[in-house]
């Protein structure tokens, strides 16, 4: 559909992230693509077009290798890459790497194409980002296991994969769709089911803020309230840019513009709530400090003065924690940026390509549509708009529908019909409304972890986590190994 627009101009900005950090919303950001640790980048030759034979053309994905627990006959991990740069810093750390230890593991880490330095074309025109799909990077896998097994002579032993968030369901499709191929996966908080009004988002981010302060959740709306109605009058911008620390004086000339501000600062709270007291600072992410708690403590403060002053001191906390200078909250910076299809371009550590596949495959749009929840001002339209703005004039609802619903057939939503699959879901993350709740049968097994953030299993273990941790660790452990006797 979207073919003429192979011609978008390669224009003008984000942060990257992997494996489980980043899959916030479409955008991108308080998260490294710098990485302090180190670790040998290995290549290797995929294909561009899994689907298509006769095109042989190739390119150079990149991969990472543990293979100091390996052991003949042990099983074979391999941690797939997400909508981000892959970090290394999973190669020494994180619990599969625990797992990898007692089982002599050999261990991969795949980058996913598109992601990182995983280049498959010369830029991220619209027209290749048609090679970019949750389908090509299973065959991908596919095609990475095929061959090293072959090279490496691997062939009598058992292949895991692991994920968390958006790789949380290529772990479980791969298992679906290559059981030849992988003999278990492990799940994290995985969205298995694609949605276009992802509004139960902020419903869940309602619940778990309530946690600690049961008014919390009111204070806030009261507070971003208070925000629209300050909005409705141009003499009271100075007076946000200022409370906001916006990088530009705020100019509003459109709806989009208004949505963009509203939603920008929702997800600050957004991201607290769902990366809550999770350990990724190994990863490199500065403000694992501020929790709900955090936050809620000074919502409920009234040293700090009203709902809206609180709010204010809310958003200087964090991004005191994340080392911004300001918030960037213009729409037309944020489109241009979004719209530069170079590979060095400002939203080319994943922004430009996640929301791709979000407008093309997943939706998942967190609108403020639900009235069960603190904000408003950033409903389905806005974000349905910005696949039009960014790619191609002719997405629209029922386009983006269209691609969800082929995402949901091919792989079955919520109703997978697979086995060996591990589906551990922290339930303070909204993402969990997405993911599988309940064991489906004796080895597609759901883990809901009580007063768990987001791919919480997956992150090294420390004295502060929630206490249902080290049994889910241990839940998981047992059934990999019973799986692979
Ligand atoms: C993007 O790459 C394609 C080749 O895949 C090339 O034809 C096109 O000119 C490039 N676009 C820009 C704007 O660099
Ligand atoms: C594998 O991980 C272990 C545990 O962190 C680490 O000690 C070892 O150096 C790593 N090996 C390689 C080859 O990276
Ligand atoms: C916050 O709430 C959770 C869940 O109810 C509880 O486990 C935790 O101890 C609370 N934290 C504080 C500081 O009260
Ligand atoms: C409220 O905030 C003030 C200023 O930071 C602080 O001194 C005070 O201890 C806080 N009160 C409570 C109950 O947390
Ligand atoms: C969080 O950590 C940062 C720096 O690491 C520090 O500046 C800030 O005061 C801390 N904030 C809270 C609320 O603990
Ligand atoms: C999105 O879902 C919410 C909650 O189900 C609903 O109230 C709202 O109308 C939906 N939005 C659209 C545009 O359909
Ligand atoms: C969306 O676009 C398609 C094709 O461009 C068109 O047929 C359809 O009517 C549009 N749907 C809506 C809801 O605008
Ligand atoms: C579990 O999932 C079902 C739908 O599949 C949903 O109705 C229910 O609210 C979920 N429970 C939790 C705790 O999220």
């Amino acid at each position: 559909m979207c073919a003429m627009a192979g011609a978008q101009l390669c224009v003008l900005l984000y942060l990257g992230a992997s494996l489980c950090s980043g899959f916030t919303y479409g955008r991108f950001r308080r998260r490294p693509s710098e990485f302090p640790v180190t670790v040998q980048d290995h290549w290797f030759q995929q294909k561009l077009d899994h689907f298509n034979g006769a095109d042989t053309r190739v390119w150079n994905q990149r991969y990472y290798v543990n293979d100091s627990f390996t052991k003949d006959n042990g099983p074979i991990f391999l941690m797939i890459g997400g909508e981000g740069t892959a970090n290394p810093a999973w190669m020494t750390q994180g619990t599969w790497i625990t797992y990898a230890e007692k089982l002599r593991a050999l261990c991969f880490l795949l980058e996913h194409r598109f992601y990182g330095k995983s280049h498959p074309t010369e830029n991220m025109s619209v027209d290749n980002l048609r090679y970019l799909s949750s389908q090509q990077a299973l065959a991908d896998l596919a095609h990475f296991q095929v061959v090293m097994t072959e090279k490496l002579g691997l062939g009598n032993r058992k292949w895991i994969v692991f994920g968390g968030s958006y790789p949380g369901c290529l772990a479980a499709w791969y298992r679906l769709k290559f059981p030849h191929l992988a003999h278990a996966a492990v799940a994290s908080s995985a969205p298995v089911q694609a949605v276009l009004n992802f509004s139960e988002y902020l419903d869940v981010v309602q619940s778990s803020l309530a946690r600690n302060h049961s008014g919390c959740p009111k204070m806030m709306k009261v507070a971003s309230d208070t925000l629209i109605e300050l909005l409705l009058y141009k003499e009271n911008y100075e007076k946000i840019t200022r409370d906001f620390n916006l990088c530009k004086p705020l100019e509003i000339n459109s709806k989009m513009d208004l949505a963009f501000l509203l939603d920008t600062i929702a997800e600050y709270i957004m991201d607290i709530v769902q990366y809550n007291n999770d350990n990724r600072e190994f990863e490199g992410v500065k403000n694992t400090n501020i929790t709900i708690q955090v936050v809620c403590d000074i919502m409920a403060n009234e040293s700090w003065g009203s709902p809206y002053d609180r709010y204010v001191e809310v958003l200087h906390t964090i991004i005191k924690a994340t080392q911004e200078k300001c918030i960037e909250a213009s729409y037309q910076t944020y489109v241009q940026d979004m719209r530069d299809c170079r590979w060095e371009g400002a939203a080319s550590t994943g922004g430009r390509q996640w929301m791709y596949q979000t407008c093309t495959e997943f939706g998942y749009f967190q609108s403020s549509d639900s009235t069960s929840q603190p904000f408003s001002g950033f409903p389905l339209s806005y974000h349905i708009q910005q696949c039009a703005d960014i790619y191609c004039s002719e997405f629209n609802s029922s386009v983006v529908t269209a691609g969800i619903q082929q995402t949901n057939e091919n792989y079955g939503g919520l109703n997978i019909q697979s086995s060996r699959t591990i589906f551990p879901n922290g339930l303070i993350d909204p993402w969990h409304a997405l993911g599988i709740n309940r064991s489906l049968s004796s080895d597609v097994v759901a883990i809901p972890m009580q007063d768990a953030a987001h791919c919480a299993d997956m992150y090294p273990a420390r004295i502060q986590e929630p206490p249902i941790l080290p049994a889910v660790r241990k839940h998981i452990y047992e059934l990999l190994t019973k799986w692979l006797q």
